[in-house]
């Protein structure tokens, strides 16, 4: 699967790929990450890429030309699946989006900043507007680079236990269940007898009925729908 992300901080998005899981999905050639830097695109000497909102207001707002260069030129070299602009007033991204993204080939992200983007850029290239929750960051990379990796790690052979992406909380409607490890003991907090047991029947009860009661207390919304 390939990302291309435009911003105007291309420096925020190198480190966030070039670690663990996404850095090896990379080297597999699983996933291709490109970043461009908007300003590459802007046509003023001064490479801005932004301007004062019609009607008045307080903050800027990023313009169209810049962005509409940069989507049609990687437009006119493949066929993207979507264009996604991360903004909060997008739909909130959840495991079934993440799920349903990772099996597209090409997609463009479009990063916003200061009071957001011309609405044109929306309405003529935007296909799909994401949120990672309802409060306002900076700017669109964080967003992006969440949405990035909930992605990635889904595609198959990211993960080298495939299983482990299966059993990810919220993959099947539910939270996780407790996990512990070594020592068995600690400071006298004992880890269940049950998964001591080696009776692998019972672990797996055990677990879900853990996984019910997690999400009854927690996310009860996710039981009722
Ligand atoms: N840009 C700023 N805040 C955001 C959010 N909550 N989700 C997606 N993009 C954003």
């Amino acid at each position: 699967m390939r990302f291309d992300i435009i911003t105007v901080l291309p420096d925020l998005l190198q480190s966030p790929f070039a670690h663990s899981i996404l850095q090896r999905a990379q080297k597999k050639g699983i996933a291709e990450i490109h970043v461009h830097n908007l300003r590459d695109y802007s046509e003023s000497k001064q490479k801005s890429v932004d301007d004062y909102p019609y009607g008045g207001g307080s903050g800027m707002v990023m313009q169209i030309a810049p962005f509409a260069a940069c989507i049609e030129k990687l437009q006119s070299e493949r066929k993207y699946d979507e264009v996604i602009y991360m903004t909060p007033d997008g739909v909130t991204l959840n495991q079934d989006i993440a799920n349903s993204l990772s099996t597209i080939e090409n997609v463009i992200i479009l990063c916003g900043h200061y009071k957001g983007i011309d609405q044109r850029i929306r309405d003529i290239y935007v296909t799909k507007e994401i949120s990672i929750g309802d409060y306002v960051l900076s700017g669109g990379e964080l967003p992006a680079a969440i949405l990035v990796d909930a992605i990635i790690r889904l595609i198959p052979g990211v993960l080298s236990d495939e299983t482990s992406a299966l059993s990810d909380s919220f993959q099947d409607g539910l939270l996780d269940a407790p996990i512990y490890t070594r020592p068995v003991e600690w400071r006298g907090h004992k880890v269940p007898d049950i998964l001591l047991s080696g009776h692998e029947a019972k672990i797996t009860a055990w677990r879900h009925e853990q996984q019910l009661i997690r999400t009854k207390e927690r996310r009860p919304d996710l039981l009722n729908d």
